[in-house]
């Protein structure tokens, strides 16, 4: 007995090492596995899982894992006879659901994954397999194995079948992966009823059977994929319905890496269609322009090496199969100042002919390998030239001829040295991914006589720049919002500028001596074809400065578009300010704007459940269910909508009160649409131009798209977004993220110009309830009855005027309910539960929005957002007051000084004449 025990032992675990195919997860007690007694048709105690697992729409904190090939998340199975889906008693997966006996012979093991080995390894299979998901990082996984499993009543000792089943999740996404190895039984002795594979969501009709499921064909299953790799199949779980990796993304392309450098060079893997025999042709266009190839290197991806865009931001990416199917995405471009981790290489601004130039870094810093230079010449194309190869130590001589070249103009040209790097490695088994890093510097000739004379040709060349600066919004007189000692990264339609800020004093001083912090125009600006922004900057005491040396300077050529602000700016700075004493031409045609027309924004927006405040500072409440027109500025064709939805998407009981739960804003055809979502289960999406973008969670995200900038801090907790036009938004999600509040300010420039929720922007409160044709109805706004059914739901949205981008087959009609009222806030605050009572007056005090907020969704977050909400309005209000003051302050002062020199103009010409009639008398008396 106990031998024969110990040999079976010894073949189990003898199989399970040279049968099992290789891309199983290692399974068996050695490996952490818990192994089921033996049985007949049993399943395991409910196992509480360390995550929520999202499955058909809902969310499961445990599983059972069945002897019969299930694992189900309500009840187990016993069952040997498999029942067609869909079921209504099972919710659950099953990779081979048949009468397994392992009393017959066979083990079941199961564990739960949480170490980063072998989750690097589920995460490939899925990054390799689903397009969309290149950057897939799963926290949880589950592994069940039937391993050498036996029929019920072995007819023939040696038939044995070996899968696995694997759970993983995101938090957001989820995945099933089956492993087959060889399968020898597709029917059970004694049953009548081939095995089932598949998914079954317990609602009686949702449902998925793989192919051969109750034929004998289920063997094919072991010798078929749907990724290409027989024997493995992998499904994702999470969404209404099941869905295959492969080829599922419709006209969208997915690339990876998805941020790199603007000058090219990185090789970046497409997929998205798949490649299959007959697709001969892959081509690449690169913000429209000419096709380079995509070479196929797998079924489902290409790669092409990036090539340089003289832009920084979103870049639009078409692949062109067969020259028949055209797929679209986008790849976003950074600037080598992102990059926080690139320290040590020293920036150099000079040499001259024939020089040697030593170039040091830290070698804790990068790992050298390979060195190029990156040239652009004057028509912007590129060279690369490999300079140096295989570097490891910590310095290199360059001779200054191996960089630039001494003959023809090309004083213009711009180099970058690049260094390709060896990066960490990624998951196992993944090649070690090569990338570029690079610290740009510039080589040219420093030459007094030269620069004073192309100082003066440049100015004289140079259009009048007036008409530019009165186009652009004007720079704030101060920063708002802001503990100078803690400077914003944005606020209206201006960002830090990345190259002058507290945490660069150095390079402030080069540029902008006397400046603290200066910022940029969030987005450019298209006037007489010139793309225009501007740089404010501001001193130690948050004063903005003006003209030389301190003060910011209009852009011909804004910052985004690397090259072109090269050499329209700061290479004329160079000639003008640093190598010629010309700095006043240069402020001349590049001046600063001074604030004058700075007129202070107004803050407008809705929070909680559910307030608005208008731009002309009325306030309101209104639950509707639906999207709503949330501002419209005609005139820009810019549009905001909101959908307002009840806090939890449980359909148990008639909600009291909604909130917001996604905007979508859309401008003009310049500008890039934008989407914030968070669908039944929160879980956050966030669209731009349609297409759906993964946020990292380790560094904070700094968007620039076309128009607008997007700033998301790695803790997701708010999204700001700034529009090129005078418009900025935030976006702060509520503790528990399952609501937002949005924050506005909008320039003055659109008084009179506004629709929407957020009323008639016009300083007056009196017209703010006006209905889309144009009629302003009188309505008390503590009536949130009237408010409800003769304002606010004039503002839905329908199909056709929907600027929402739809998923899953829903369409705007999933996420309205005419029907629905809400309980008013006029009929009293009402709590039945006095615990609650309790907690909402701590945390409200008397503000009666917040505690209706409490009462109506039971969620303390939801009042809290209310009081966030007011908070940063009395901010911003107060801000503006100071900033208001010290404008009025400087003008007076200006007066008095004025005042006291006419005083003592007049003293001095009374003294004079005084003394000129003493001084006669003196004479006189002589
Ligand atoms: C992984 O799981 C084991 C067993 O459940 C647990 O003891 C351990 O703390 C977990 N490790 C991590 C990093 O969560
Ligand atoms: C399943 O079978 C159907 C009908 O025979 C076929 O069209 C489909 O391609 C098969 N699916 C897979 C994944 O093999
Ligand atoms: C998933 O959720 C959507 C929207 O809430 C709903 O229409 C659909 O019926 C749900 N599907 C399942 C399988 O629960
Ligand atoms: C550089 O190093 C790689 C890897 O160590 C080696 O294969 C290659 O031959 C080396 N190249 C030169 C030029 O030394
Ligand atoms: C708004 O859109 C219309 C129609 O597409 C277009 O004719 C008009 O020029 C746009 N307005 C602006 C300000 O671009
Ligand atoms: C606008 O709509 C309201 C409500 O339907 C209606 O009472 C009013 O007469 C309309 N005004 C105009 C000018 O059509
Ligand atoms: C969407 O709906 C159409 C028709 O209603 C249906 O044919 C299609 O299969 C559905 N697709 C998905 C992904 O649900």
């Amino acid at each position: 007995m106990t031998s024969w025990l110990q040999t079976s032992l010894f073949l189990s675990l003898f199989a399970k090492f040279f049968c099992s195919r290789d891309f199983f997860v290692p399974f068996g007690t050695e490996n952490g596995d818990a192994a089921m007694f033996k049985n007949d048709d049993q399943f395991t105690r409910p196992i509480q899982i360390a995550t929520l697992f999202p499955f058909f729409n809902r969310t499961f904190s445990f599983l059972i894992v069945s002897t019969n090939g299930l694992i189900t998340f309500d009840n187990g199975v016993g069952s040997y006879n498999p029942s067609h889906f869909p079921l209504k008693e099972i919710v659950g997966i099953t990779p081979f659901w048949n009468d397994i006996n392992t009393n017959n012979g066979g083990d079941i093991f199961y564990r739960e994954i949480n170490d980063t080995l072998t989750l690097s390894l589920i995460a490939s299979d899925i990054q390799n397999s689903f397009t969309g998901f290149n950057r897939f990082r799963p926290k949880w996984a589950f592994v069940a194995t039937w391993f050498q499993v036996a029929q019920f009543q072995p007819s023939d000792g040696l038939l044995r079948n070996t899968f696995q089943a694997i759970l993983t999740t995101n938090g957001v996404n989820s995945f099933a992966i089956f492993n087959y190895d060889r399968l020898a039984w597709s029917i059970s002795t004694n049953i009548e009823t081939y095995a089932q594979a598949g998914f079954n969501a317990g609602d009686g009709t949702t449902f998925y059977v793989l192919n051969g499921s109750f034929t004998p064909d289920i063997l094919n299953v072991a010798m078929s994929s749907n990724i290409q790799k027989p024997g493995k199949w992998i499904f994702g779980t999470d969404l209404s319905e099941i869905t295959d990796g492969i080829c599922r993304n419709g006209g969208l392309i997915t690339l990876d890496p998805y941020v790199v450098f603007y000058f090219g060079g990185e090789d970046i893997l497409v997929s998205g269609p798949c490649f299959l025999p007959g697709v001969d042709t892959a081509k690449i266009s690169i913000n429209s322009e000419e096709e380079i190839d995509c070479g196929i290197i797998d079924f489902n991806k290409c790669k092409f090496t990036m090539k340089f865009v003289d832009k920084i931001g979103r870049v639009s990416i078409k692949l062109n199969l067969n020259e028949q199917q055209t797929f679209e995405g986008s790849i976003l471009t950074k600037d080598e100042s992102v990059i926080q981790e690139i320290r040590g290489l020293k920036t150099f601004y000079n040499s001259f002919e024939n020089e040697e130039i030593r170039l040091e870094w830290n070698t804790n810093d990068f790992d050298l390998f390979d060195l190029y230079l990156i040239r652009l010449d004057n028509s912007k194309s590129s060279v690369v030239k490999l300079l140096r190869r295989n570097l490891t130590d910590n310095y290199v001589y360059l001779n200054s001829s191996e960089l630039y070249s001494y003959s023809n103009e090309s004083e213009y040209e711009y180099s970058y040295l690049a260094l390709e790097t060896k990066s960490q490695t990624r998951a196992i088994n993944s090649p070690i991914r090569k990338f570029f890093t690079a610290k740009k510097f510039y080589i040219f000739n420093k030459l007094e006589y030269v620069s004073n004379e192309k100082c003066v040709d440049w100015h004289n060349k140079q259009p009048e720049p007036k008409s530019y600066i009165q186009a652009l919004p004007p720079c704030w007189p101060s920063v708002p919002l802001a503990t100078w000692s803690q400077v914003p990264h944005s606020f209206d339609n201006f960002v830090l500028d990345p190259a002058c800020n507290p945490s660069k004093p150095n390079v402030c001083q080069e540029f902008h001596s006397g400046a603290f912090a200066c910022y940029r125009s969030a987005t450019s600006f298209k006037l007489n074809g010139y793309i225009v922004g501007q740089q404010c900057c501001y001193d130690s005491q948050n004063k903005l400065l003006v003209g030389p040396p301190g003060g910011g300077t209009l852009d011909m050529a804004h910052s985004s578009n690397v090259l072109e602000h090269f050499l329209s700016e700061v290479f004329p700075y160079f000639l003008c300010c640093k190598w010629s004493s010309n700095c006043d031409k240069y402020y001349d045609k590049r001046p600063s704007d001074n604030g004058d027309r700075w007129t202070p924004p107004r803050p407008a927006g809705g929070s909680g459940a559910l307030h608005f405040t208008t731009f002309d500072g009325l306030s309101y409440t209104f639950n509707g269910f639906g999207e709503y027109t949330f501002l419209e500025i005609q005139e820009k064709n810019f549009t905001v909508q909101i959908r307002l939805a009840p806090l939890s998407s449980s359909n148990e009981k008639k909600p009291d009160g909604t909130v917001i739960k996604g905007i979508a804003i859309k401008g003009d055809i310049d500008i890039d649409s934008f989407q914030v979502e968070l669908d039944a289960n929160n879980k956050l999406f966030i669209y731009v131009n349609g297409e759906l973008i993964e946020l990292d969670e380790k560094e904070d995200q700094d968007i620039s798209l076309n128009g607008i900038n997007i700033r998301i801090p790695k803790t997701i907790d708010k999204i700001d977004l700034t529009y090129a036009i005078g418009v900025h938004f935030e976006i702060v999600f509520s503790n528990q993220k399952n609501a937002f509040l949005v924050y506005t300010t909008i320039s003055q420039e659109f008084i009179s110009k506004t629709r929407g929720l957020l009323g008639n922007f016009n300083k007056n409160k009196q017209d703010d309830f006006t209905l889309p044709n144009g009629t302003s109805v009188s309505l008390d706004p503590g009536l949130d009855r009237d408010v409800f059914s003769k304002f606010g739901q004039y503002w839905l949205t329908n199909e056709q005027s929907s600027i929402f981008v739809y998923d899953n087959n829903l369409t705007q009609k999933n996420y309205v309910d005419v029907n629905f009222l809400p309980r008013f806030m006029q009929d009293g605050v009402d709590f039945t539960d006095s615990t609650l009572a309790l907690i909402a007056k701590e945390k409200c005090g008397n503000n009666s929005k917040c505690l209706f907020d409490i009462s109506a969704t039971k969620d303390v977050n939801i009042g809290q957002m209310t009081l966030d909400f007011d908070e940063k309005v009395e901010i911003f209000n107060q801000e503006i007051e100071r900033i208001q003051s010290t404008m009025k302050r400087n003008d007076g002062s200006l007066k008095n000084s004025n005042n006291v020199l006419i005083f003592l103009t007049i003293y001095f010409i009374f003294a004079f004449i005084s003394f000129l009639y003493v001084l006669s008398i003196f004479c006189r008396n002589k």
